[in-house]
């Protein structure tokens, strides 16, 4: 079904987003909208905000000021008769049940099996089958090229292996949103390939929007169809990645990509 986005609420917004820690304020007055189907990839120097802003999304942060919603449903905070409140947390935990989350470390539990692992969260807060949840499991798993590991443990795997297996844990909450914070960083350089090229296929076979924040400008380029520049806590520039990329309009765009891209 090709579906007319024009009507919907965007998947994420943010608005007038503040985030300190302490004094140090890391987002300042943030507005950006992710749509539906969208594949954004942040980009910018390290400590610009981009793990909080993803962070914030996921509810493992608090924000100290403004809005986010999700599918036009406000995640933590609302502004209810000109007052700022803060949401029910049975609330919250709803609207991140569409949310999904990829972290550079994989996270995985290390006591369970990858199966155990994937079928984790579908059981215990979506209350699916547990018979239901293990064959969507193993679904995953041969999608993400790992059927033959459903019974190892996280450790017994390499690297590549275990976030291919995080990716799958992701997934089988159904997410509507993916986030993915340089989930190859950690990885030896020959074992990338394989992760992203499971991200690849993810974006070419689903329509979960996605919010990457990535290292990695090829993967970028093959799988965003928006790169947002950060520095500071603010956008410093919005463009295609094809624009981005080749002929972006600021001069921190320009040193930054230079400074990543080594020329
Ligand atoms: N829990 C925390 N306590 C205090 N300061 C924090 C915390 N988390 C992040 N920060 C600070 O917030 C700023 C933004 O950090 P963030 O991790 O979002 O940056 P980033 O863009 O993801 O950087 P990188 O590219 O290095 O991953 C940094 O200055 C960081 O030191
Ligand atoms: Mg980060």
């Amino acid at each position: 079904m090709v579906r007319d986005t024009s009507q919907e609420e965007p998947a994420i917004r943010f608005q007038d987003v503040n985030k300190s820690f302490g004094d140090h304020v890391v987002l300042d007055q943030l507005n950006f909208t992710v749509n539906k189907g969208d594949r954004v990839t942040l980009i910018g120097p390290s400590g610009s905000g981009k793990t909080t802003i993803l962070r914030l999304v996921m509810t493992l942060e608090e924000l100290t000021g403004g809005y986010i919603f999700i599918d036009g449903q406000p995640l933590t905070h609302d502004l209810r008769d000109g007052r700022r409140v803060e949401l029910k947390e049975k609330h919250r935990n709803e609207v991140r049940k569409r949310i999904g989350m990829v972290f550079q470390q994989f996270n995985l539990f290390p006591n369970m099996t990858v199966i155990e692992n994937i079928i984790e969260a579908p059981v215990h807060v979506l209350k699916v089958p547990k018979s239901q949840a293990i064959t969507r499991a193993r679904e995953l798993l041969d999608k993400v090229g790992l059927a033959d590991k459903e019974h190892a443990h996280p450790l017994e795997l390499s690297g590549g292996q275990q976030q291919r297996v995080a990716i799958a844990r992701a997934l089988a909450m159904d997410p509507e949103i993916l986030l993915l914070d340089e989930v190859t960083s950690a990885l030896d350089p020959e074992i990338v390939g394989e992760v992203l090229e499971v991200l690849r296929e993810v974006a070419r076979t689903t329509d979960i929007t996605m919010l990457i924040v990535t290292h990695e400008m090829q993967f970028a380029r093959d799988v965003s169809n928006r790169v947002l520049m950060f520095d500071s806590g603010s956008i410093v520039e919005e463009a295609s990645p094809e624009v981005m990329f080749t002929q972006p309009t600021e001069q921190r765009t320009r040193d930054f990509l230079a400074a990543v891209l080594g020329d």
